[in-house]
């Protein structure tokens, strides 16, 4: 198998850091912002690009995996994936395929050199990401992947620059808000709490990423 990208998967290639320390921490935190049952979809959106979305959507997914759950990441940043790059996998065969009929949907998800981690990758890149995602074959495939995996890890493209995140947001059980210290700006912080509020899917944790204040800090996880 492919080496993957020893820093983006930092929660398995170095599980004891305390990076990947944070993630399990971020996990329990999850847990415990469950109340009546636990989480079974959680889409993880900033308020713009670079925010680290996707290094904290595959690492959540790498210690959700090494807990035991049966554990899927899928590409849902149809404009730019990375997914596929993080495993070293090919891009093609993922998301638009199945929801164009292309590839069966169980063919699509792809096994990991993480054990209990699957990936579905963004498959290639449509011209009509957001239709796509609203469709009603998207709602069929994410009812048909809950019977099967313990947990689904939706990545996505940033919430107030496209609305993608938002069309599945109203799909998901939980919003994860992946914020770039220092870079992130207040308003857009704002904007993007507000247009994820009209989808009343609950924001669960905003991830505060890059936070410097000892040499090894990098994500800090705020409570909602
Ligand atoms: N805390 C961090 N410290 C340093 N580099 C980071 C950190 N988080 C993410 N990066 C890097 O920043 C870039 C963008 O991160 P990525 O997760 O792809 O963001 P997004 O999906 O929000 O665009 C990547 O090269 C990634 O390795
Ligand atoms: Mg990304």
């Amino acid at each position: 198998m492919k080496k993957t990208s020893r820093k983006q998967l930092i929660a398995y290639k170095n599980p004891t850091s305390p990076v990947s320390e944070q993630f399990k921490t971020i996990r329990t935190s999850i847990d415990f912002s469950a109340i009546d049952s636990a989480f079974q979809t959680i889409l993880v959106t900033s308020p713009e690009v670079g925010s680290g979305k996707s290094t904290i959507a595959a690492n959540l997914a790498i210690v959700y995996a090494q807990q035991g759950k049966k554990t899927l990441l899928i590409d849902g940043d149809l404009r730019k994936p990375t997914v596929h790059k993080t495993f070293s996998k090919n891009m093609f065969c993922g998301l638009s395929s199945v929801l164009t009929d292309q590839i069966d949907l169980h063919e699509a998800c792809q096994n990991t050199e993480v054990p209990n981690l699957s990936i579905l990758t963004s498959g290639a890149i449509p011209p009509n990401p957001n239709e796509m995602l609203s469709s009603n074959k998207m709602t069929l495939i994410l009812e048909e992947l809950k019977q099967e995996y313990d947990l689904i890890i939706i990545d996505t493209p940033p919430v107030t620059i496209v609305s993608d995140a938002l069309v599945i947001a109203q799909e998901v059980d939980g919003v994860i808000l992946a914020v770039r210290y220092g870079v992130t700006l207040k308003d857009r912080i704002k904007q993007a709490v507000e247009q994820i509020g009209m989808t009343r899917t609950p924001i669960i944790g905003t991830v505060l990423n890059g936070v410097s204040e000892k040499k090894s800090n990098y994500y800090y996880y705020a409570y909602k």
